[in-house]
């Protein structure tokens, strides 16, 4: 079998995880493998290498940060496109049988056309989803890999500057922005900061809760004399649905460009007192010098799966993982693709009611590793 695989949307800190795991357990069945460079955007312009790399590369890529084949923000348009032919003219010079999708929600509607198309074609080619994503919002899987990493980063990076920000006699009220787009997984993922800083108090702030300035600042004058952690997600919105900031700029996908809102925050808090804010941006999605070993685990475990399912003729599917809640256990499975493509899973609101004790035990056990501070 010549497999394809690609990778699509913002990278993780695991994505390269992903390629590594699909190309081992592709040569372990006996199959050739082949990456597409800058997702189906590279595709359609015939850009497919072989994926000959050694074990010791192979190593090395799985532990190196963004895309390695490139990525795409790529929409594929509406059936009946000429695109359409371009790309099926590809998949038939290269031979391809079968055709992975690391990605997103967005990619997944890519993997769900190109799906439809090869069958109104008749074309033998088997396409599977592998999902990937910071903002763990893609449905049908209790998580998706990048997630985890993600959150360990935040979750380090914003106790430590906590930490630091506390050493005067006046402490500071730190501000901390969070990427997640329109939903607020990495921002709720910031409460084990309360583990890590002993007294922490978080105030967390993301699109599922919408806010105001007024509302954000009276919370924060009610903590402000204790160490206090300001966690507000990018996608934040008021009560009539506005982002509490966004840049007119839309991506290709039509999104508009999300970030800044902590610094808004931090000149609201400036007000009231002493602020001190921490904006990782990209780097939480790069930082593959402190990512999850489940997360990286997971990563392989569903490109892996994605191999054997196309070995086994599967095709239209997604791969979800699945958690078995008792001593942490997680598997692959399968989930028609239809189910998943453009949909969006916000953080539901039993996670977080109960001072978000339902969100600390579905995040605290994918997120290994994490360092045993002790403040005064
Ligand atoms: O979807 C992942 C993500 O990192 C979002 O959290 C963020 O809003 C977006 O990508 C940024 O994307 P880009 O790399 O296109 O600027």
């Amino acid at each position: 079998m010549r497999i394809l695989v690609a990778q699509s949307g913002g990278p993780t800190a695991v994505i390269n995880a992903s390629l590594v795991g699909a190309v081992k357990r592709a040569r372990e069945l006996g199959h050739e493998i082949f990456g597409g460079i800058y997702g189906i955007e590279g595709v359609l312009k015939d850009k497919v290498i072989p994926l000959l790399q050694s074990e010791l590369e192979l190593e090395k890529i799985s532990h190196t940060p963004g895309a390695f084949l490139g990525s795409c923000r790529f929409v594929l348009p509406e059936f009946g496109a000429e695109e359409y032919d371009v790309l099926f003219k590809v998949f038939e010079a290269r031979k391809i049988d079968a055709f992975l999708y690391i990605g997103g929600n967005d990619s997944m509607d890519s993997v769900a056309k190109i799906y439809l198309e090869a069958q109104r074609r008749h074309f033998p080619m088997l396409v599977i989803g592998i999902p990937k994503t910071i903002d763990n919002d893609l449905v049908e899987t209790d998580h998706c890999p990048g997630f985890a990493s993600a959150a360990k980063f935040l979750n380090i990076v914003a106790s430590e500057f906590v930490i630091d920000s506390i050493a005067y006699s006046e402490p500071s009220i730190s501000v901390v922005e969070t990427m997640g787009r329109d939903t607020g997984w990495l921002a709720a993922s910031l409460k084990l900061s309360e583990r890590l800083v002993k007294g922490l108090k978080t105030l967390i702030y993301l699109p599922e809760k919408p806010t105001s300035d007024e509302e954000i600042l009276s919370d924060v004058q009610r903590f402000k004399d204790g160490p206090l952690l300001v966690v507000v997600s990018e996608g934040t919105v008021d009560e009539k649905g506005n982002y509490l900031k966004s840049t007119p700029v839309l991506d290709s996908f039509g999104h508009p460009k999300l970030g800044g809102v902590g610094e808004h925050v931090a000149s609201l808090l400036e007000k009231i007192g002493k602020v001190k804010l921490v904006n990782p941006g990209f780097v939480q999605r790069a930082a593959s010098h402190i990512v999850s070993g489940v997360d990286f685990q997971e990563a392989q475990m569903v490109a892996s799966f994605a191999v054997d399912s196309v070995d086994d003729g599967k095709s239209g599917f997604f791969v979800a993982i699945d958690r078995e809640k008792k001593n942490y256990l997680s598997t692959a499975k399968l989930v028609p693709i239809s189910k998943v493509a453009n949909k969006v899973k916000k953080v539901p609101q039993e996670l977080l009611d109960n001072d978000m004790r339902g969100f600390v035990e579905y995040i605290e056990p994918l997120v290994d590793g994490l360092p045993d501070f002790l403040v005064r």
